[in-house]
This record gives C-alpha cells, structure tokens and sequence, in this order.
C-alpha cells in the first residue's frame, strides 16, 4: 500500500531560485534563508519519498487567461521547466509518476472533486524553486513528482475548506494505490506577499505565524479562513496558502511539527516553511 507519510510546506519565490542557480546561497542576503533549510534537506536525504505529491500554483506559463483550471492534474511522464520573467531555470526535467496519478485521479474524482486532466504541461517555480531547496542542484532529482496546480491567480478561487478536504481525499486515493511507496505532499507558496498595486510589498508576520502555529493541531480554524481575510490580511498573493491546506488535509488527523523556518524578506515575500509527520 502506497502511504503519505508525510508533508512539507514552503514558499516558491523565484528569486530563491536565481540565487540557487546563480551560486549566491552564501550571501549576506540569503544565508539565513537558506540555513533554514538545512533541517529538511538532511531528513529527506534520510527519508528518501519516491513520490512527491507537489501542490502548487501554474503562474500563466502552462495556463493562459484562455484556460484555467481550478485543480489540474499532471499524470504524463515528464514536465518540462519552464518560467515567467528569468526563463525556464537550468534544472532536470522533473519525471512524472502516472500509475500513481491516474490512479488519484480516477480516486479523487469519484470522492466528487472535479480534477482536470494533464497529459502535458511545462512546470514554473511554483514546483521547481521548492525541489531545489530541498534536493540542491542534482543532475537529475532523486525523486519522481506529480504536479498539482490549484488556480490561486484568477478569482473565483476554491475556498481553504475545500482545498484542505481535497487533501483528505488524495489522503483516500493514495491509501487505496497498491503499490508499496513513500509518498510525500507538499504544499507550495505564501506566505505574506502582495506583488502589484497601491500595497505591493505588504507582509503580516504576525498573520503569518499565527497560520503556522495553528496548522498542525488546528487546521480546522484554518481551513475556516475565507479568501477575502487572505486578501485583506495576507496581500493579494497570501491566497497562494490555502495550497498549504490540501498538504495538511492530506495528513490526517494527527500530526508531529518536526521542522520551522520564517524569514523576511525574499524578494517580495514572508518565506514560510514547515515539516509535518503524519502520526494516522
Ligand atoms: C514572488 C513571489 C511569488 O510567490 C511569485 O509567484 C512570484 C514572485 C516575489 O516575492 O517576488
Ligand atoms: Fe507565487
């Protein structure tokens, strides 16, 4: 039987990529960033998941304005790196898992959630700046991904309920794959930024920790955040958090906070990042 053993949360700012890929992780600017993820980069060493489940936001490099899906499948065989604004960073083709997918997939839309299906789709920082602050700079990642885009850039979004009972029903359909695997979800994005407008630049720490303090034992408070309190507190990109939602719906009810990290600023952005075991 196939497990979710556990799940990480983190932020995907694309400059954290460009100091990865440009050899500036030592810098004043970014050490303490980084060394916030020393922790998890030796545990999933030890670890070793053969499958992330890779929840993340598509930034309209493989949806246009002409399609948006609420939540996006990826079940090929590959994903391509692919981005906005520096290009398409220097990174290993990202390797699919479609047994598994398809089998979520077929699992999750039965439970009554509606998943649309990608047969080919180029991957954004959203999924990539993530598996380089937790595996480096590998030939090839060590691990085979299925990407999951959740539409947090074109209103009307889903809610954080219904995110966070998304995870508990890919809980179900990973559980009910007969294959014997290592699954981890992670949940990407957030945590406090706003890029454009009159408040671009906005942080709330203090929303900010608060989300994180709940987020193991309290998920259900959470889950009862309504999109306009992400807006209004967490600037207009904070909703990128309910992603971390379907990551800990995905967990069970029970669960052990191994790992913590905040630091601010990256770019524009609070950088979150959390570790939970699934003890259910
Ligand atoms: C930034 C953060 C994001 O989540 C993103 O998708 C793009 C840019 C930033 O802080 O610059
Ligand atoms: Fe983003």
């Amino acid at each position: 039987m196939a497990r979710i053993t556990a799940g990480i949360g983190a932020s995907h700012v694309p400059l954290i990529g460009r100091a990865i890929d440009t050899g500036d992780t030592l810098s004043d600017y970014w050490k303490p960033l980084f060394d916030g993820f020393n922790f998890t980069r030796k545990w999933i060493a030890e670890e070793k998941p053969d499958v992330i489940f890779l929840v993340y936001n598509d930034h309209a490099t493989a949806f246009s304005l002409d399609m948006v899906p609420t939540f996006a499948i990826g079940c090929a065989e590959t994903f391509e790196p692919a981005d906005e604004g520096f290009g398409a960073r220097p990174v290993p083709t990202v390797e699919g898992a479609p047994d598994l997918a398809w089998h979520v997939a077929q699992s999750v839309i039965q439970q009554d959630f509606d998943l649309t299906i990608v047969n080919k789709m180029d991957v954004d920082h959203g999924l990539t700046v993530p598996l380089s602050l937790m595996y480096g700079q590998p030939k090839k990642w060590p691990v085979k991904v299925i990407p999951f885009a959740v539409n947090v850039v074109v209103y009307p979004t889903p809610s954080g309920r219904r995110c966070y009972n998304l995870g508990k029903a890919i809980r179900n359909a990973v559980e009910s794959f007969d294959k014997d695997l290592n699954v981890q979800i992670w949940g990407t994005g957030g945590m406090s930024h706003q890029l454009q407008g009159p408040r671009a630049g906005l942080i709330n720490q203090e929303w900010d920790k608060r989300f994180l303090d709940r987020l193991a034992d309290k998920p259900e408070e959470l889950a009862d955040i309504a999109h306009i309190e992400y807006i209004r507190e967490t600037g207009s990109e904070g909703i990128e958090m309910v992603m971390w939602l379907v990551m800990r719906g995905a967990l069970g009810d029970k669960v052990t906070e191994l790992h913590r990290h905040y630091h601010v600023p990256a770019s524009n952005t609070a950088v979150g990042h959390i570790v939970l075991e699934s003890q259910s």
